[in-house]
């Protein structure tokens, strides 16, 4: 039985600062944000979207009656939590209107925790196949302004329901995976913005993805030839294409040159987000079955997830027949539709978030298009609004 991803649907805010205004804002060359980090654009998260806006936004449209009728397990693996508590996941099901008959779940491990969430939904339905699975990935990325990390923030949710008989991609059982406690990123419970070793993190996420890699094609004696294309966790592009060029060299020229083109592809939405932590695999997954015009289906693509902390895994899948037809087609268009705001304003909107405190708040939200909303604080819980009803 054939069991994966059946819909991919992508949210993220309305908002955008352009890099190189950003970076000369920062008296850095703009070519080191546009080439040397590989982003053209960063999505600025207004304090009206959060991980549970995010997530719902995703998810809404692409889910019929019938799948809310057939979803019985909801993961929402997010490292921007809005309760030690509760479950985001709690909130979203609500705001999407699944049933009281929800296994409904948050999880954490950094930029990795969707990953979990997809590999717990595949069992899910390779042993319930009449049910389906949603999973998504959201996070807002924060680092502080004026930071190394500022030109790696973003923000933004993938929404995936898994399905028996999938419409986009089967995925394989097997898969490789690595983790061990390295203090490459965290955020202790009093921050509100990462800490980062940022040069160790990149160092640690290539040597995590030589190790699975490498591992899978071994235990599963894949040879890499039969994968059409790599798609990587993408805290900012160019950390992927470092990861792709360091196994260029286990395969020939002619290979070498696919994998660096179909490559491009994958990277061209991430491109104009930025890092959204735990969906962003899934976003350049997303571009590259939205933009790559090489692809077809029953090619085979490696997936490599990376979360801080540190957990990495590779596992692949296939490509289906009618899998243009579980994508999110207006994403490219929306992303266009964006408005560009100033450097000042993105730090405006930075520093303007929902505080970490117990009285009651109450957040713009008139210029948000986007159905769910975060409109504030009362009686020390959180406000959210369907702009729909
Ligand atoms: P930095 O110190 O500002 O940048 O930090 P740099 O000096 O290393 O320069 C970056 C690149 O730009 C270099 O290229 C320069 O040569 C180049 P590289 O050597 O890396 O190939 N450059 C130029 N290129 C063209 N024209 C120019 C020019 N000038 C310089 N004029 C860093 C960069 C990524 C470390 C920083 O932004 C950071 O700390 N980011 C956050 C951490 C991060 O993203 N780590 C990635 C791996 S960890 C991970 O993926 C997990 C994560 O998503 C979190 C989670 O799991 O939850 C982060």
């Amino acid at each position: 039985m054939k069991v994966g991803i059946d819909k991919l649907h992508f949210a993220t805010s309305h908002l955008y600062v352009d890099m190189a205004e950003l970076a000369t804002a920062r008296q850095a060359e703009p070519d080191k944000y546009l080439i040397g980090i590989g982003q053209s654009k960063m999505a600025v998260i207004p304090p009206s979207q959060d991980a549970v806006t995010l997530a719902a936004n995703a998810a809404a449209p692409m889910l019929t009656a019938t799948d809310i009728a057939a979803i019985d397990l909801l993961v929402v693996g997010t490292e921007s939590g809005i309760d030690n508590s509760k479950a985001s996941a709690i909130y979203v099901a609500k705001l999407l209107g699944l049933s009281q008959r929800v296994r409904t779940i948050e999880m954490k491990e950094a930029c990795y925790a969707a990953t979990a969430g997809v590999q717990l939904a595949q069992d899910h339905v390779r042993v319930h196949p009449d049910k389906k699975a949603l999973v998504i990935g959201s996070d807002v990325a924060r680092y502080g302004l004026n930071t190394p990390g500022e030109p790696t923030q973003g923000g933004g949710a993938v929404a995936m329901l898994i399905s028996a008989d999938p419409k986009v991609l089967a995925l394989g059982t097997e898969s490789s995976l690595l983790s061990e406690d390295v203090m490459d990123f965290w955020r202790p419970l009093y921050h509100t913005e990462a800490l980062v070793d940022g040069k160790y993190s990149s160092n640690i996420y290539i040597d995590y993805f030589q190790d699975v890699f490498k591992n899978y094609l071994q235990t599963t004696q894949t040879s890499p030839d039969t994968l059409t294309a790599l798609v990587f966790h993408l805290p900012y592009t160019k950390m992927g294409l470092k990861a792709l060029r360091s196994v260029l060299p286990l395969v020939d020229a002619e290979k070498q040159a696919q994998w660096l083109t179909h490559f491009e592809h994958a990277r061209q939405l991430n491109r104009q987000v930025g890092n959204l932590y735990t969906g962003s695999l899934y976003l350049s997954l997303l571009s590259q079955l939205l933009t790559d015009p090489q692809l077809q289906p029953g090619n085979r693509l490696g997936l490599f997830s990376y979360g801080s902390g540190a957990e990495g895994e590779f596992y692949t899948g296939v490509i289906q027949p009618d899998y243009q037809a579980g994508l999110d087609h207006g994403l490219p268009q929306r992303l266009a539709r964006r408005r560009r705001v100033s450097v000042a304003e993105y730090e405006a909107l930075f520093s303007h978030q929902l505080q970490w405190r117990a009285d009651d708040q109450s957040v713009s939200y008139a210029d948000d298009p986007h159905r769910f909303v975060l409109t504030g604080q009362k009686d020390e819980q959180r406000q959210y609004l369907d702009q729909q009803v």
